[in-house]
């Protein structure tokens, strides 16, 4: 097995997912706070005012997080719980949790990686344009600022934004997510620079207030296009295609990955929007373009393209019956083999796996065991097509699964359950998945076990 020395083996979860605490020891409203009253807009109504409860659980679940081996931990800050109103006043105890949670990590052998915006943004600054107003990216940077010079003395990787297709896609598109809202697309383009923006401000403040050595990356979703065949015609296709932007709608890679590491918007983009393009002021794409120390891809499935007429990429449908997830994702595990080295190949950084995993209708069974044998199977398949990657040179450094236990899934509520850890949401009583004793002997094995 060729997973180096060192690799991290983790976990991930989201503030708003997790946390609870909604409205505790002074935290401010997120836009998902209100996202969860409109009605109609969470499944069954449901919300993440307690969630997993885990403001309050957190050094139970820290222990699971230990005794499971997990050797990182990616999480995210809730930006309102830091900054009630977006800017300005901090809220000390909020700061104090994550105080607290990140030394409990670092004393349980854990190494924390934290994303800075998972999506929980302030109400307060969404009153005042939100993403459309040109200073949220200064808003971002003074939030980045804060919590950095907290705990930058101790955390040594951090990640600005996770998926931002979803937040602004989703979000200010689709109306799916919060805020809500459906906006016509040079608006959206506007708000996705200023997310970019914000990015690059918030790499700046995260080395200027860091008080040790750190690393900086970022977490879109990685939009995966995997090969019909091994034909070398159908991979040309494939990679051509998953670095094209081809319609008016945020799911692709380059319109967001490009500006990050090139400190440009890809060229075909740019004539497709033409007529839609923000406004985009001299030196904005070099703040965008800081540079970064990894690459993080959040990778859950992929889809499958050939060679058509003249070479031209052509997306082939998976075949009738193919595999789903609960949540009716198509399982791709290639896409944990192609992702990686496609992304390597154009972005030339280290990559993280940031977040990976299924949904499944999980629930304890009458001898108490959580039997979860499709999430074992979905896991393996795609850490050997990863393992895949590294073996053929591609540097990718760890792989935080998606999740460390059930939450609160955004529009779906807590209908889907991608944890390795079963969450009874009306005792908050947690029990370790078969997946979860599973994953234990592959991080202990470095990773063997899954032979
Ligand atoms: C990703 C999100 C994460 C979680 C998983 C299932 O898009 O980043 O918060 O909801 O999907």
């Amino acid at each position: 097995m060729a997973f180096p020395k060192g690799f991290v083996w983790g976990a991930a979860t989201a503030a708003y997912q997790i946390e609870g605490a909604a409205r505790e020891d002074g935290k401010g409203e997120s836009v998902w706070d209100m996202m969860c009253r409109r009605p109609g807009a969470v499944w069954n109504g449901q919300t993440g005012d307690v969630a997993c409860d885990h403001y309050h659980r957190w050094r139970a679940d820290v222990a699971l997080m230990k005794r499971m081996g997990l050797r990182g931990y990616r999480l995210s800050i809730s930006w309102p719980r830091v900054l009630p109103a977006g800017v300005g006043q901090v809220n000390p105890k909020g700061l104090a949790f994550y105080d607290r949670l990140v030394d409990r990590l670092l004393e349980a052998g854990i190494e924390p990686f934290v994303t800075l915006f998972h999506w929980d943004y302030p109400h307060a600054l969404y009153c005042r344009g939100g993403w459309l107003n040109r200073a949220s990216a200064d808003w971002f940077a003074e939030y980045a600022h804060v919590v950095v010079s907290k705990l930058g003395d101790r955390v040594r990787h951090w990640m600005t934004h996770n998926e931002p297709q979803c937040f602004v896609g989703l979000g200010h598109s689709e109306g799916r997510h919060a805020p809500g809202d459906r906006l016509p697309w040079a608006e959206v383009l506007r708000i996705a620079h200023h997310a970019l923006l914000a990015h690059g401000k918030g790499v700046q403040a995260i080395r200027a207030a860091a008080r040790a050595p750190c690393r900086v990356g970022f977490a879109p979703v990685g939009v995966v296009k995997i090969p019909a065949s091994s034909a070398k015609k159908d991979i040309a296709a494939a990679r051509r295609d998953m670095f094209a932007v081809a319609a008016a709608n945020v799911w692709n890679n380059t319109w967001w990955m490009d500006p990050v590491f090139f400190g440009r918007y890809p060229a075909d983009g740019l004539k497709l929007f033409e007529k839609d393009l923000p406004p985009i002021r001299p030196g904005d794409m070099k703040t965008i373009g800081q540079p970064l120390d990894f690459f993080g891809a959040n990778i859950y499935s992929g889809s499958l393209v050939r060679a058509g007429k003249g070479g031209k990429a052509e997306a082939v449908p998976f075949k009738p019956g193919h595999d789903l997830t609960a949540f009716k994702w198509y399982v791709a595990p290639e896409s944990l083999y192609w992702g990686p080295k496609f992304f390597q190949e154009r972005y030339k950084l280290p990559v993280y796996i940031t977040e990976n995993g299924m949904s499944g209708n999980d629930w304890p069974a009458l001898d108490g065991r959580v039997p979860d044998a499709h999430r074992i199977d979905f896991t393996r398949r795609y850490l050997l097509a990863l393992e895949r990657a590294i073996r053929e040179g591609v540097d990718v450094r760890g792989y935080f699964h998606w999740s460390i236990m059930d939450n609160f899934e955004w529009a779906e509520g807590f209908k889907e359950r991608f944890g390795l850890v079963h969450v009874d949401y009306t005792t908050q009583k947690r029990t370790p998945k078969d997946s979860a004793y599973w994953y234990k002997k592959v991080i202990a094995t470095n990773g063997k076990s899954l032979k």
